[in-house]
């Protein structure tokens, strides 16, 4: 939508687009309608189509008679439910129309509407800036001569709210860190392979300090990473673990206390799923590049942990990426796959891959990480597309801390997560008559929960974790909000939020 956006101290002189607030069924407030001396501003805020409703953006022209060329009123919704959260709408309201009018800046100034609901500037801003940062997610790299290229602007905000426009910046920078992982996830299989996914971690481990270390061949069937070796064995594009260490700088992470151990984030990487030889059918297929989208949002995380969050404890990510394939080389249905912990498996459907590859990561970490905590995403069960829809990310967590930390952190990025139950009879439900457990149960009962069921048997006694099952909340397919239809990096804002909370 544009071509960049920066947050500047002081509007250029080209830019004089003037952006006010007003809450639904009120006025413009006096102090606002005051930062526009022709009255043109006040004027328009009482015509009909100003009814303050989010994503409503009316428009008044002072003619010369004030400092500014053009006042874009935006709707701030009712008063008594404005919270910061708001702003991201908002924020892309204005965004569509100031990139509809070819605009070069704004400046922002809802400093007296903020006041009246008491929200702290800073907060504001950082949600203002996300709003603006994730609508402004461009991806024509795989665009040709066929698409007309689209006229885009530099974008510049400024506000005379200094906290606001301090909190705009961060915004920006979650959102640039979130757009990170749209971009991956919406490069086609034929591009984005286990290689190149490993080849993106390294360009980000180059920019921003992170160690890395990616495992691959023989290094995988030393780490004994028996999912991996299996799930991606069928294809020509070889699979691999990757691994990226944040260190805190200075003195690097506390040797004891309460941040000595590092967070543990796990994606699950599928660079394509076609279900292998449980092909997917009914064009169930069609999308399947997004099956990487844990792992794209880890990366994202990890970019935004890296530059801006900086947190005290270390952070390892580990992304387990796959190409889910089909060849007389497969792993099959029958298959029977020996863990590193020691727990075997006997495949019944090689369409359930993505929990296999994830064992390997939480095994690994639960042995060689000492992890603080551990959170894996996973683009995991159609079944939660059932059960949440795209409203809520099913999660898994039987640690009350943790689960805290996630929802307080979900709270603060406007992302949704619900809980799920994880008692002991679903663990019952995937024992197997012929090893020790099955990847899926026959039978067609609580996927979602089969899935986490699944995966704590790789999970150390102990080590509190949580398992986040965004394949519902991952895409979108509407133009809405702040985000156009594919894509939306689901978690990266909300682990950079909840590793900077702590
Ligand atoms: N990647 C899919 C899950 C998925 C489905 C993600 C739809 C996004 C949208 C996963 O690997 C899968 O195939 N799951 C199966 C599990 C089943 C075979 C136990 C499913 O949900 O049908
Ligand atoms: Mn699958
Ligand atoms: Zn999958």
């Amino acid at each position: 939508m544009f071509e960049s956006i920066r947050i500047v101290a002081r509007a250029g002189a080209g830019n004089r687009i003037l952006v006010l607030g007003q809450f639904q069924g009120q006025g413009l407030d006096p102090a606002s309608a005051r930062l526009d001396a022709s009255g043109a501003a006040a004027a328009a805020a009482k015509r009909a189509e100003a009814t303050g409703d989010v994503g409503s953006v009316v428009e008044a022209f002072p003619n010369g008679k004030g400092a500014a060329e053009r006042v874009l009123i935006v709707g701030l919704g009712a008063r008594d439910k404005f919270e910061a959260g708001v702003l991201r709408n908002v924020a892309a309201a204005m965004g569509r129309r100031l990139a509809g009018v070819k605009a070069e800046g704004a400046v922002i100034e809802l400093g007296p509407a903020l006041k009246l609901a008491k929200v702290d500037g800073w907060s504001a801003g950082a949600a203002f800036g996300e709003g603006v940062g994730l609508l402004g997610w461009v991806c024509d790299e795989f665009r040709g001569t066929a698409a007309k290229a689209e006229s885009r602007r530099k974008l510049q905000l400024s506000s005379s709210d200094r906290s606001f426009a301090e909190g705009m910046e961060r915004g920006l920078t979650l959102a640039e860190a979130t757009n990170l992982a749209r971009t991956l996830s919406q490069s086609p299989p034929n591009v984005a392979t286990p290689a190149w996914m490993a080849e993106q971690a390294a360009k980000l481990a180059r920019r921003t300090g992170l160690k890395i270390k990616v495992f691959k061949g023989a290094d995988l069937e030393k780490a004994k990473f028996e999912g991996l070796i299996n799930v991606g064995k069928a294809s020509e594009n070889k699979p691999c673990m990757i691994r990226l260490e944040y260190v805190p700088s200075g003195s690097g992470a506390p040797k004891t206390g309460k941040y000595a151990k590092p967070a543990v984030l796990i994606g699950k990487t599928m660079t394509y799923d076609t279900g292998g030889l449980s092909l997917k059918i009914n064009n169930g297929m069609v999308g399947m590049k997004r099956d990487k989208d844990g792992g794209c949002s880890v990366l994202g995380a990890m970019q935004a942990i890296a530059t801006v969050i900086k947190p005290r404890r270390r952070v390892v990510a580990l992304l387990a990426v796959a190409e889910n394939s089909i060849s007389d080389e497969a792993y099959r249905p029958d298959d029977v796959l020996r863990f590193r912990n020691g727990v075997t498996v006997e495949v019944t459907n090689t369409d359930a891959e993505g929990r296999l590859v994830l064992a390997d990561a939480l095994c690994w970490a639960c042995d060689e990480e000492d992890p603080a905590y551990m959170i894996d995403m996973a683009t995991l069960t159609g079944g939660v597309v059932t059960a949440l829809g795209s409203t809520y990310c099913g999660l898994f967590c039987e640690d009350d801390t943790l689960r805290g930390k996630i929802e307080r952190a979900c709270g603060a990025s406007g992302e949704r997560v619900w809980r799920l139950p994880m008692h002991q009879e679903y663990r019952e439900m995937m024992k197997s008559p012929v090893a020790d457990i099955v990847n899926s149960n026959p039978n067609r009962k609580a996927h979602p929960i089969q899935g986490a069921a699944f995966l704590s048997y790789f999970v150390k006694e102990g080590v509190p974790w949580c398992h986040l099952d965004i394949a519902g909340v991952h895409a979108t397919e509407k133009n809405a909000g702040p985000y156009i239809e594919g894509p939306v990096g689901w978690g990266v804002r909300m682990l950079a939020n909840l590793l900077e909370a702590e």
